[in-house]
């Protein structure tokens, strides 16, 4: 059975204290409530990391992830982070191919497919973005924006690095803009994110493949969007720096 998985981007916010204040809030409210098969992910800026592992190590099924690294083992690319230094803090996830990665930092489909190479070499498991922006949704294109960026920057890998793979269907307009897909919007691409898998992988492949849905998923609205058969939790931006809303999100699994 595929993983439920709330994972919460905290984007660049929160000072230190703040976010490790945070993190204690969260661990304490979420470690009874997350059940099963089900994890909680928070990925912070990199400034967090290491003192959030630490605070999470207690809490069976909350995981630390990164928002990026580079592609890069190592060396002269100031103010990178690489894979195996967010690996060695504690980390187990990264979020790549984030559209504000994509739009502001110029990330290419190439550029990411040699992160996610670098990310699973180093035993980090990606949550990676795919979503279509608001012309291409309104111009009907966007199963075919999604299926290149999967076949661009995901399927070159093999069956055995694919398993570790976690994909979050993010559509650019529902992002910080309180506009959400809605829940049939939003399983009708997920569908089509799970058949495109099938082709590429097999069907068994496609039925473990844990997919979320993320933009402005709130307590009101992920319940009925993470009761669609193929969306399997949510990547959270706004809600999840406020813990009691980032816990009634986590809740909606139990
Ligand atoms: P919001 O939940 O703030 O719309 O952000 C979604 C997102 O980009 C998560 O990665």
């Amino acid at each position: 059975m595929r993983k439920n998985i709330v994972a919460g981007n905290w984007k660049m916010n929160l000072g230190y204290e703040e976010g490790v204040s945070l993190f204690s809030e969260i661990v304490n409210m979420v470690k009874d409530e997350v059940i099963g098969n089900q994890e909680v992910v928070v990925c912070s800026p990199f400034i967090h990391l290491s003192s959030i592992a630490k605070l999470g190590a207690s809490a069976a099924n909350v995981h630390i992830g990164a928002q990026n690294i580079h592609q890069a083992e190592s060396g002269a690319y100031t103010g990178e982070v690489s894979a195996s230094q967010v690996k060695s803090v504690g980390a187990q996830y990264v979020i790549l191919g984030h559209s504000e990665r994509r739009a502001y930092f110029g990330e290419t489909d190439a550029i990411l497919a040699e992160k996610l190479n670098a990310a699973l070499k180093h035993g980090l498991k990606p949550i990676f973005c795919i979503g279509e922006t608001k012309e291409e949704r309104e111009s009907g294109r966007f199963f075919e924006v999604i299926k290149t960026q999967l076949e661009a920057g995901v399927f070159h890998l093999d069956q055995n690095d694919f398993a570790s793979v976690v994909l979050a269907y993010e559509p650019v307009w529902a992002i910080g803009t309180g506009l959400t897909a809605s829940p049939e919007q939003a399983q009708e691409v997920h569908a089509f994110i799970r058949e495109t898998i099938a082709k590429q992988y097999g069907a068994e492949a496609a039925e473990s493949t844990t997919i979320l849905y993320g933009g402005s998923a709130n307590p009101s609205n992920a319940s009925t969007l993470f009761a669609q058969k193929d969306i399997d939790g949510g990547l959270i931006g706004g809600a999840s720096l406020k813990s009691r809303d980032f816990l009634e999100i986590v809740k909606v699994f139990n």
